[in-house]
């Protein structure tokens, strides 16, 4: 007889391991992310975050236009998973254009929504850069921003992985 693996009845057995197209989309090509050199992209601010999870770490950069309050252009990096690099790459789709508020306004379940739904253990993932956004904006509106042309104080030197 044989034995079927997964769940006990043996229906939707390892459905919750696949990762939907636009996942592997965003992962293989991922949207508004920051290849090499920091200087290439002038910021408002940015925001540094990590996962105490995984130990996974993000980068978030945005441009805002002070007129409209909204992000003009958004970039990021990341030493994170394949999760964490599809949903922050949905994330920056999603929030460019948006105002600061809207931006913060921004959910997991609306990035997981985009994606066509992250496997239910790596939804965590689907936080890292949208924490890194917030952080961004926080330091946007304290007036603690720098440009990503200088040189930075954290020491981290993230890229994707
Ligand atoms: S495992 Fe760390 S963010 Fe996905």
């Amino acid at each position: 007889m044989d034995k079927k693996c997964g769940s006990a009845d043996g229906t939707n057995a390892g459905q919750d391991w696949v990762y939907t197209d636009t996942v592997k989309d965003h992962f293989l090509n991922p949207r508004n992310f920051l290849m090499g050199d920091e200087a290439q992209f002038q910021c408002d601010a940015t925001g540094i975050v990590g996962n105490p999870i995984c130990g996974d770490q993000m980068k978030m950069f945005i441009r805002v236009d002070p007129q409209t309050d909204r992000i003009s252009d958004i970039r990021w990096k990341t030493y994170g998973c394949a999760s964490a690099i599809a949903s922050t790459s949905a994330l920056s789709e999603i929030a460019k254009g948006r105002t600061l508020d809207e931006a913060l306004a921004i959910t997991a379940e609306e990035i997981d929504e985009y994606l066509g739904k992250l496997p239910r253990h790596k939804f965590h993932c689907s936080v890292l850069g949208h924490d890194a956004l917030k952080e961004a904006v926080k330091n946007y509106r304290a007036g603690t921003s720098r440009s990503a042309s200088e040189p930075a104080s954290a020491s981290t030197s993230a890229s994707a992985s």
